[in-house]
């Protein structure tokens, strides 16, 4: 059992207590996010060297703790120059920080209304934000928040912390073009 931080014990002890209290995804997040901007500023005491593992072909999604009843999941995300997710929803909320580098967030919005179906998704896109260290994101599933995160191949190595309502082990990928949506699984490694 790795030693687990006083700052990392407290955020996740104040994180589930307060995702229990609020049941509505919106006022989750509200409670949650300035936990998260306590956390980044806290992350050289339990960052350890495993959380800051890479992946040549692909962003690195690596586990810092997952609550035993799978009801909360945090992750330390390495995005190397040039690695995006897909597009892709989460069907949870989510807080992110982020701890170096610029992470770029791309966000799509879904115009067809049927929000159950798999296919005639039509999708168009949003915004940019640009995420430097000490900023904190959040986002609800209430509509789908439907998004593109990585780092563009001429900025350095970005590191984030999400923080989820589930194990992120699956989430729904869209083919823009072809205006559907599948369900996926996604890999992290242990801590
Ligand atoms: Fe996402």
């Amino acid at each position: 059992m790795p030693m687990i931080s006083s700052a990392l014990e407290r955020f996740i002890y104040q994180a589930a207590s307060r995702s229990r209290k609020q049941t509505e995804p919106a006022d989750c997040v509200l409670a949650l996010a300035p936990l998260m901007l306590d956390l980044i500023e806290q992350a050289g005491t339990f960052l350890e060297p495993q959380h800051y593992r890479s992946d040549p072909h692909g962003y690195a999604r690596n586990l810092v703790y997952d609550a035993a009843d799978e009801s909360l999941s945090l992750y330390s995300i390495v995005w190397l120059p040039g690695q995006w997710t897909p597009v892709h929803d989460h069907g949870s909320w989510g807080v992110v920080g982020v701890i170096e580098g610029v992470l770029e967030e791309r966000s799509y919005v879904r115009l067809s209304p049927d929000r159950g179906a798999d296919s005639d998704i039509d999708l168009v896109r949003g915004g940019t934000v640009l995420l430097r260290h000490g900023a904190v994101t959040s986002f609800v599933p209430n509509p789908d928040h439907i998004h593109v995160t990585g780092v563009p191949s001429e900025r350095p190595r970005a590191v984030s912390l999400h923080l989820y309502g589930r194990m992120m082990s699956d989430f729904n990928i869209y083919d823009v073009g072809a205006r559907t949506r599948r369900r996926i699984n996604v890999a992290h490694n242990e801590s």
